[in-house]
């Protein structure tokens, strides 16, 4: 009954916003979640998607309609975003586009990617998934929250490196102990959360190979593309990694979890996509409706359609050649003061972890500070990460970059 529910833990990262916005001190600093922020410290809105929103303001054809978009969301969306991910980012996925073998939704973002994806997996395929150890604190939630009964993790990071034959050991062991329905895998496309720290091209060949060797099904979440090179095509190699046909065909299946939050800040608007890239099969084509059809049936029972104006934006940013330029020049400035900000960092702190900057890439720098020091740094400073070490490196400037440094090097000698 109602008076028997147990309370539920604050959120590791979004429930430190809101303990951050009740911290009085004119000093407080939040650097939780993964946010851009400019050196003025306010989320701007890429030029190029404010120059969409001003032409969708203008267009009464665009703009008026405030009626539901269709499960699947909308169509224009659809075919650019397709374009975009399977032509432009990664043309290894082309073919797969153009024999009609992806099955595609719109979706809240990467997290509703996510949770639709989970949601498919545990009703036909599976509810046994790796994650890896550590990851987005969210990854195991949405999986529980979506019939997955056994989240299994896979060794990572080691002593600030990537501990590469403890994860195919894991995986290799969890395969030879069990029989029954394949496992799946969430596979961090680039900027790990929240290590920062990504396999080489080599590394991912001999993970990639293992996977599919035990018959494991890929999750790529991709939430970062662009935001490590600042180069949004660049960004997407393990996705093009993956579709590599002569090595690769995902028997069950290669999902794809992606998200315009944070390379075209679009966070609020919730707009991202599902994508399914069903195997070479000589009933390809049914495979897909199927999978459409259930896809479909599940955003029903659980949100019936995506809200529409963020993916309008998006819309128009993918399908206007200026504007699409723009936008790569957006990511790109976005990547170039993410990478300034750790140099600055590291001209004032002598850390392992700033020490070779291109180890860690992405929006976040993987202090290593323990949960002690984080504290302290709340309490004494009102400077906010997350639990695990994470600062989200755009929260600092040249107004706070003093104050920030001066108080991690304080607590890192505690
Ligand atoms: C983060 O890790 O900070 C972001 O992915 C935002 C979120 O939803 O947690």
């Amino acid at each position: 009954c109602i008076h028997g529910i147990p309370r539920a833990p604050p959120d590791k990262i979004l429930g430190l916003t809101e303990q951050f916005n009740k911290d009085k001190n004119p000093k407080k600093t939040n650097l939780t979640v993964g946010i851009y922020k400019d050196n003025w410290g306010q989320v701007t809105t890429f030029q190029s998607v404010a120059r969409a929103q001003m032409i969708l303001d203008q267009s009464i054809e665009l703009n008026t309609d405030l009626s539901y978009l269709p499960i699947k969301g909308c169509p224009d969306f659809q075919l650019n975003v397709l374009k975009f991910l399977y032509r432009e980012s990664c043309p290894e996925g082309a073919e797969s586009l153009d024999q009609g073998r992806i099955s595609f939704v719109q979706t809240l973002s990467g997290t509703g990617a996510l949770a639709v994806t989970s949601k498919f997996l545990s009703l036909f395929m599976s509810r046994s998934v790796w994650i890896p150890k550590p990851s987005w604190p969210n990854h195991a939630n949405v999986f529980q929250n979506n019939g997955f009964d056994d989240i299994l993790y896979y060794s990572y990071y080691k002593n600030g490196t990537l501990d590469v034959d403890g994860w195919l050991d894991d995986l290799e062991r969890g395969a030879k102990s069990r029989d029954g329905p394949p496992q799946c895998i969430v596979l961090h496309a680039c900027c790990h959360n929240p290590t920062g720290i990504d396999p080489s091209r080599e590394q991912w060949r001999r993970i990639l190979d293992k996977i599919h060797e035990l018959n494991i099904i890929p999750i790529i979440d991709m939430a970062y593309q662009g935001l490590d090179t600042g180069d949004l095509y660049k960004d997407a190699y393990l996705l093009r990694m993956s579709l590599d046909k002569k090595r690769y065909n995902w028997n069950n299946g290669l999902f794809l979890c992606q998200s315009f939050a944070k390379n075209m800040g679009l966070y609020g608007e919730r707009v991202g996509s599902l994508s399914v890239v069903t195997p070479v099969r000589h009933n390809s084509k049914e495979i897909k409706r199927n999978v459409d059809s259930q896809l479909k049936k599940i955003v029903r029972g659980m949100y019936s359609s995506p809200p529409g104006y963020g993916s309008r934006v998006a819309n128009v940013v993918l399908s206007t050649p200026h504007l699409r330029d723009l936008w790569h020049k957006d990511v790109k400035n976005v990547a170039n003061r993410l990478h300034s900000v750790k140099a600055k960092m590291a001209e004032r702190l002598e850390w392992d972890s700033l020490k070779d900057q291109s180890r860690q890439h992405g929006m976040f720098l993987y202090t290593g500070l323990d949960m002690r020091s984080v504290e302290t740094l709340r309490e004494k400073y009102s400077i906010y990460l997350v639990q695990d070490g994470r600062l989200s490196l755009s929260g600092l400037n040249d107004s706070n970059v003093d104050y920030v440094c001066d108080a991690l090097q304080s607590v890192h000698r505690e």
